[in-house]
Protein backbone atom coordinates (compact mmCIF):
# COMPACT_ATOMS: atom_id res chain seq x y z
CA UNK A 1 0.00 0.00 0.00
CA UNK A 2 1.50 3.61 -0.46
CA UNK A 3 2.41 5.28 2.50
CA UNK A 4 2.03 9.21 3.03
CA UNK A 5 5.30 9.39 5.25
CA UNK A 6 8.38 8.52 3.82
CA UNK A 7 10.40 5.57 4.90
CA UNK A 8 13.70 4.17 4.49
CA UNK A 9 13.40 2.73 1.43
CA UNK A 10 11.14 5.44 -0.53
CA UNK A 11 9.51 8.81 -0.45
CA UNK A 12 6.10 8.62 1.12
CA UNK A 13 2.99 10.23 -0.97
CA UNK A 14 3.10 13.34 0.17
CA UNK A 15 6.28 14.04 -0.57
CA UNK A 16 5.98 12.25 -3.52
CA UNK A 17 3.30 15.32 -4.39
CA UNK A 18 5.13 18.08 -2.80
CA UNK A 19 8.32 17.48 -5.49
CA UNK A 20 6.12 17.13 -8.72
CA UNK A 21 3.96 19.54 -7.73
CA UNK A 22 6.20 22.17 -7.02
CA UNK A 23 8.67 21.13 -9.74
CA UNK A 24 5.56 21.99 -12.46
CA UNK A 25 4.95 25.55 -10.59
CA UNK A 26 8.56 26.52 -10.45
CA UNK A 27 9.20 25.05 -14.48
CA UNK A 28 6.07 27.51 -14.99
CA UNK A 29 7.78 30.41 -12.51
CA UNK A 30 10.87 30.05 -14.80
CA UNK A 31 8.89 30.23 -17.85
CA UNK A 32 7.10 33.69 -17.11
CA UNK A 33 10.66 35.08 -15.59
CA UNK A 34 12.56 33.92 -19.30
CA UNK A 35 9.24 35.50 -20.98
CA UNK A 36 9.71 38.84 -19.19
CA UNK A 37 13.34 39.00 -19.45
CA UNK A 38 13.68 37.42 -23.22
CA UNK A 39 10.78 39.21 -25.27
CA UNK A 40 9.81 42.98 -26.01
CA UNK A 41 7.28 45.09 -23.57
CA UNK A 42 4.28 44.78 -25.61
CA UNK A 43 4.12 41.11 -26.74
CA UNK A 44 1.15 39.25 -25.58
CA UNK A 45 2.63 36.25 -24.38
CA UNK A 46 5.21 37.79 -22.18
CA UNK A 47 1.67 39.50 -20.45
CA UNK A 48 0.45 36.49 -19.95
CA UNK A 49 2.80 34.65 -18.85
CA UNK A 50 4.05 37.42 -16.26
CA UNK A 51 0.56 38.11 -15.58
CA UNK A 52 0.62 35.16 -12.58
CA UNK A 53 4.37 35.52 -11.61
CA UNK A 54 3.58 36.89 -8.39
CA UNK A 55 0.59 34.70 -6.96
CA UNK A 56 2.60 32.05 -8.18
CA UNK A 57 6.37 33.18 -6.78
CA UNK A 58 4.12 33.79 -3.72
CA UNK A 59 2.22 30.21 -3.49
CA UNK A 60 5.26 28.64 -4.37
CA UNK A 61 7.38 30.33 -1.21
CA UNK A 62 4.01 29.20 0.88
CA UNK A 63 4.59 25.63 -0.33
CA UNK A 64 8.60 25.75 -0.14
CA UNK A 65 7.64 26.11 3.66
CA UNK A 66 5.22 23.48 4.30
CA UNK A 67 7.31 20.90 2.45
CA UNK A 68 10.26 21.92 4.69
CA UNK A 69 7.99 21.09 8.16
CA UNK A 70 6.97 18.31 6.13
CA UNK A 71 10.78 16.93 5.26
CA UNK A 72 11.80 17.70 9.11
CA UNK A 73 9.21 15.61 10.60
CA UNK A 74 9.67 13.12 8.44
CA UNK A 75 13.92 13.21 8.96
CA UNK A 76 14.63 10.24 10.60
CA UNK A 77 12.84 8.01 8.04
CA UNK A 78 13.66 9.79 4.96
CA UNK A 79 15.71 7.52 2.42
CA UNK A 80 19.59 8.64 3.54
CA UNK A 81 22.19 10.39 0.86
CA UNK A 82 24.96 8.00 -0.67
CA UNK A 83 28.22 8.43 0.94
CA UNK A 84 31.25 9.56 -0.33
CA UNK A 85 31.74 13.25 -2.32
CA UNK A 86 28.97 12.60 -4.09
CA UNK A 87 26.86 11.97 -1.14
CA UNK A 88 28.27 15.40 0.27
CA UNK A 89 28.15 16.99 -2.89
CA UNK A 90 24.34 16.15 -2.93
CA UNK A 91 23.34 17.52 0.56
CA UNK A 92 25.31 20.41 -0.42
CA UNK A 93 23.46 21.14 -3.41
CA UNK A 94 19.99 20.07 -1.65
CA UNK A 95 20.71 23.06 1.00
CA UNK A 96 21.17 25.34 -1.41
CA UNK A 97 18.12 25.19 -3.20
CA UNK A 98 16.08 25.08 -0.44
CA UNK A 99 17.93 28.31 0.29
CA UNK A 100 17.39 29.82 -2.74
CA UNK A 101 13.75 28.56 -2.91
CA UNK A 102 12.98 30.60 -0.07
CA UNK A 103 15.29 33.21 -0.39
CA UNK A 104 14.09 34.33 -3.68
CA UNK A 105 10.79 34.91 -3.18
CA UNK A 106 11.24 36.21 0.07
CA UNK A 107 13.27 39.30 -0.64
CA UNK A 108 10.47 40.26 -2.88
CA UNK A 109 7.91 39.73 -0.80
CA UNK A 110 10.08 41.90 1.84
CA UNK A 111 9.90 44.39 -0.71
CA UNK A 112 6.23 44.72 -1.23
CA UNK A 113 6.02 44.70 2.23
CA UNK A 114 8.16 48.04 2.28
CA UNK A 115 6.41 48.85 -0.85
CA UNK A 116 4.09 52.27 -1.64
CA UNK A 117 2.37 49.85 -3.99
CA UNK A 118 1.41 46.87 -1.28
CA UNK A 119 0.81 43.77 -1.86
CA UNK A 120 -2.51 41.23 -3.36
CA UNK A 121 -2.80 37.57 -3.18
CA UNK A 122 -5.47 36.41 -6.18
CA UNK A 123 -7.32 39.56 -5.09
CA UNK A 124 -6.82 39.77 -1.51
CA UNK A 125 -4.99 42.57 0.03
CA UNK A 126 -2.08 41.04 1.95
CA UNK A 127 0.02 44.17 2.79
CA UNK A 128 -1.35 47.65 2.29
CA UNK A 129 0.23 50.33 0.11
CA UNK A 130 2.41 52.79 2.14
CA UNK A 131 2.75 56.41 2.05
CA UNK A 132 6.61 56.34 2.46
CA UNK A 133 8.50 52.70 1.24
CA UNK A 134 10.61 51.69 4.00
CA UNK A 135 14.01 51.79 1.89
CA UNK A 136 15.67 48.83 3.29
CA UNK A 137 13.09 46.40 2.49
CA UNK A 138 13.72 46.95 -1.37
CA UNK A 139 17.72 46.45 -1.09
CA UNK A 140 17.79 42.83 -1.35
CA UNK A 141 15.07 42.67 -3.88
CA UNK A 142 17.60 44.48 -6.50
CA UNK A 143 18.69 41.15 -6.52
CA UNK A 144 15.70 38.89 -6.94
CA UNK A 145 16.04 38.33 -10.63
CA UNK A 146 19.85 37.22 -10.40
CA UNK A 147 19.03 35.19 -7.47
CA UNK A 148 15.93 33.42 -9.48
CA UNK A 149 18.79 32.51 -12.44
CA UNK A 150 21.33 31.41 -10.03
CA UNK A 151 18.25 28.93 -8.80
CA UNK A 152 17.57 28.23 -12.45
CA UNK A 153 21.25 26.39 -12.32
CA UNK A 154 20.28 24.97 -9.07
CA UNK A 155 17.50 23.31 -10.86
CA UNK A 156 19.08 22.21 -13.42
CA UNK A 157 22.34 20.57 -12.04
CA UNK A 158 19.79 18.85 -9.40
CA UNK A 159 18.04 17.55 -12.89
CA UNK A 160 21.13 16.15 -14.58
CA UNK A 161 22.62 14.90 -11.29
CA UNK A 162 19.18 12.53 -11.22
CA UNK A 163 19.29 11.84 -14.93
CA UNK A 164 22.98 11.45 -15.66
CA UNK A 165 24.68 10.69 -12.57
CA UNK A 166 22.02 7.99 -10.97
CA UNK A 167 20.09 6.81 -13.66
CA UNK A 168 22.64 6.67 -16.58
CA UNK A 169 25.88 6.56 -14.78
CA UNK A 170 25.48 4.66 -11.93
CA UNK A 171 22.14 3.15 -12.52
CA UNK A 172 20.88 2.90 -8.91
CA UNK A 173 17.68 3.74 -7.48
CA UNK A 174 17.84 7.04 -6.37
CA UNK A 175 15.52 8.35 -8.72
CA UNK A 176 12.77 5.22 -8.52
CA UNK A 177 12.38 6.33 -4.36
CA UNK A 178 11.39 9.94 -5.70
CA UNK A 179 9.27 8.61 -8.77
C1 LIG B 1 10.19 31.09 -6.24
C2 LIG B 1 9.61 32.17 -6.67
C3 LIG B 1 10.17 33.12 -7.68
C4 LIG B 1 11.10 32.92 -8.68
C5 LIG B 1 11.86 31.65 -9.02
C6 LIG B 1 11.26 34.19 -9.37
C7 LIG B 1 12.14 34.41 -10.43
C8 LIG B 1 12.33 35.61 -11.05
C9 LIG B 1 13.33 35.88 -12.07
C10 LIG B 1 14.33 34.85 -12.61
C11 LIG B 1 13.21 37.17 -12.44
C12 LIG B 1 14.06 37.91 -13.49
C13 LIG B 1 13.28 38.13 -14.78
C14 LIG B 1 14.11 38.98 -15.75
O1 LIG B 1 15.34 38.83 -15.78
O2 LIG B 1 13.47 39.74 -16.49
C15 LIG B 1 12.14 37.75 -11.65
C16 LIG B 1 11.72 39.07 -11.73
C17 LIG B 1 10.73 39.62 -10.95
N1 LIG B 1 9.98 38.98 -9.98
FE1 LIG B 1 10.18 37.05 -9.40
N2 LIG B 1 10.42 35.10 -8.81
C18 LIG B 1 9.75 34.51 -7.77
C19 LIG B 1 8.83 35.09 -6.92
C20 LIG B 1 8.40 36.40 -7.00
C21 LIG B 1 7.47 37.03 -6.08
C22 LIG B 1 6.83 36.34 -4.85
C23 LIG B 1 7.29 38.31 -6.52
C24 LIG B 1 6.45 39.42 -5.93
C25 LIG B 1 5.89 39.40 -4.76
C26 LIG B 1 8.11 38.50 -7.69
C27 LIG B 1 8.20 39.66 -8.43
C28 LIG B 1 9.10 39.89 -9.46
C29 LIG B 1 9.27 41.18 -10.13
C30 LIG B 1 8.47 42.45 -9.83
C31 LIG B 1 10.29 41.01 -11.06
C32 LIG B 1 10.86 42.06 -12.04
C33 LIG B 1 11.88 42.93 -11.37
C34 LIG B 1 13.08 42.18 -10.82
O3 LIG B 1 13.83 41.54 -11.61
O4 LIG B 1 13.25 42.19 -9.60
N3 LIG B 1 8.77 37.32 -7.95
N4 LIG B 1 11.64 36.78 -10.82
Amino acid sequence: MTKLSDTPNRFGLVSRIFHWGMAALFAMQFLSAAAHWALPRENALRETLWSYHTNLGATLFMLVLLRGIWGLLNMKNRPAHVGGVMGKAAKFGQAGLYAFMIIVPAVRLLAAFGSKRGFSYFGMQVFPPRETAIAWTQAAAEWHGEMGWILVALVLGHIAMAIVWHRLIQRDDVLKRMA
